[in-house]
Formats: C-alpha cells, structure tokens, sequence
C-alpha cells in the first residue's frame, strides 16, 4: 500500500539526481496521475494509490529524460496550458517575449494580418490571436506531425477560423497581401551542437537545428521580409547577434534592433521594413 505522499516523497528521490526541479515535477506526474490540478494534491495526501506502478512507470519515462510536458501532454505558455506532443517543439518561456514584442508592433500599426514562419505548437499564433480578435494570421510549417499540435491548439482556443495552417516551406504559396507583419521562431542551433538529452533524444531535429552557423534560416526570413516591405521579428541564438548584425549591413539595413531575454542574453531581433 502506497499513498500519495508516500509515492511523491519516493518519486522525488529518484528523480534528484537527474532532473533540475525533481519536487516540481514528482508533483506534475502525481496529479497528471491522479487527473487533478497540483494545488488539489496536499488533500489527497493519504490517498492509497490505485496503480502505484502506471505512476512510476511516468516517473521511469522522466528518469529515461523524456521531457516531463510530452508525458502529460500540456505545457504552460502566456499563462495558458497548450497541448503538446512529440513532433512540435515544446514552446520555451523565452518566446513569450517574441509575442510581446509583437503585440507592441500589432498594436503601435494597428496590423491585421501577420504570417508566422515554423508554427509548431502554435503557441505563438494562438496567443497572438488570442489578444487582438480582429487579427488574421496565415502560420506555416514544414512539419504535418506539427501542423497536427498546432490545429489541436486552434481548436482547445477556438481560433480556428482566424488561424490559417499551412503545409509549405517559409511562406511559398503566402499571398504578400495576407500580411503585414513576419513572426518565426525559425530552428536556429548551430549544425553539430550537443543538446541535453531531453532536447536532442526528444524533440524533432527539424525544429532545433539549421545548417552551419545556424542563421541560415534567419536570413532567408530577413529577405523574404525585405522583398515584401514588411517588419519580420524572429527569435534567434544568444551568439547569433553579430553574424546577423553583419548580415544586415551586408545588406544595407539601417532600422533594426535586438531584443533580450529575461537571463540578459540576446534572444531575437526586429528588422524594419524601410
Ligand atoms: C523552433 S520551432 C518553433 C515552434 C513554435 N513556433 C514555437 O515557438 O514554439 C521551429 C519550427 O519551424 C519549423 N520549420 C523548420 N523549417 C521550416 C521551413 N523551412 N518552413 C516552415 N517551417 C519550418 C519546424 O518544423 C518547427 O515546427
């Protein structure tokens, strides 16, 4: 016999050498397992559990380090809970600050279409959509395993007839009427970078890594935003500030600027269309 406690204070122990916050995440699986909310577990505290065993078997796929938001299916993003799978990348805390920077420009122009490059989950297209209702947006994705998350989202938040899914490479097939504005949080690692085994065994390469220096994509996007005469705002590596800097010299663009994450370190840029 195995209470909740029990089996939380055990599963806590097992994950401390491996994971960065075992309590936070014993927690996560035990009221994933238990189908409650975490703050709810304090008063199933002498619950015997039912099935000890599917509960470690959650713990043992977290020790094996698949990320804990594949096991659940959900993770956390502008303070709301998107569902998530293997095949889309698991949005980062960090690409909240894409959207925020977005929202300002949407806001400041009064823009009504944008298209989002790489949508993935759709996170950042749900969001967007979420807070300015007369927004459209068309988001692409070269993945269909992705494109799949992302349509679940647009459902959970009812924005499917504002959210376009395309199935295409950067925005071939985007008409440059059907928008204003350029959002991606394209892959953007460096070819040959090892990833923590939650990152590199887990989520799918295509969403990570970019040949070479990993500004391949980047810079495709700072054209195709250049062709069009429209602002692009991307997330990018820390260290990828000065080749893309070099890159906008190349060519000739003078309006722009880099945006930093919550660590201080550079995290995206925004290109002007002039
Ligand atoms: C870093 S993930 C970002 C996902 C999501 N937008 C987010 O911020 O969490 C990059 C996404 O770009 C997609 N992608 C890669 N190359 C692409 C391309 N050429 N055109 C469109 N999407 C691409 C990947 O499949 C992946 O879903």
């Amino acid at each position: 016999m195995v209470t909740a406690a029990e089996a939380l204070q055990e599963a806590v122990k097992l994950l401390q050498p491996v994971v960065e916050r075992p309590r936070l995440e014993a927690e996560i699986l035990l009221a994933y397992h238990l189908d409650c909310e975490r703050s709810r577990l304090l008063l199933r505290d002498r619950e015997v559990l039912e099935k000890p065993e599917v509960f470690f078997a959650l713990i043992e796929r977290r020790l094996a380090h698949e990320p804990v938001e594949y096991i659940t299916g959900g993770v956390s993003f502008y303070g709301e809970e998107f569902f998530i799978a293997p095949g889309a990348l698991i949005p980062r805390p960090e690409t909240e600050i894409l959207v925020d920077e977005a929202a300002a420009l949407i806001r400041e122009r009064g823009i009504r279409r944008i298209a989002e490059i790489g949508v993935g989950s759709g996170a950042i297209s749900v969001t967007l959509a979420r807070l300015f209702p007369g927004l459209r947006i068309v988001a692409t994705d070269i993945s269909m395993e992705a494109l799949e998350v992302a349509r679940e989202n647009l459902r959970r938040f009812g924005v499917e007839d504002r959210v376009t899914l395309r199935h295409t490479s950067l925005l071939e097939g985007v008409e440059p009427s059907e928008t204003e504005l350029i959002l991606s949080n394209p892959p953007y690692v460096a070819e040959g970078t090892e990833l923590e085994p939650n990152v590199a065994d887990y989520e799918p390469s295509s969403a990570l890594y970019a040949p070479g220096d990993g500004t391949v994509l980047l810079r495709r996007i700072v054209d195709l935003a250049r062709e069009r005469r429209v602002p692009a705002i991307c997330e990018m590596g820390f260290d990828q500030c000065k080749p893309m800097e070099a890159y906008f010299r190349e060519k000739g663009i003078e309006h722009y600027r880099f945006y930093r994450d919550l660590a201080g370190l550079d995290r995206g840029f925004i290109v002007m269309e002039n």
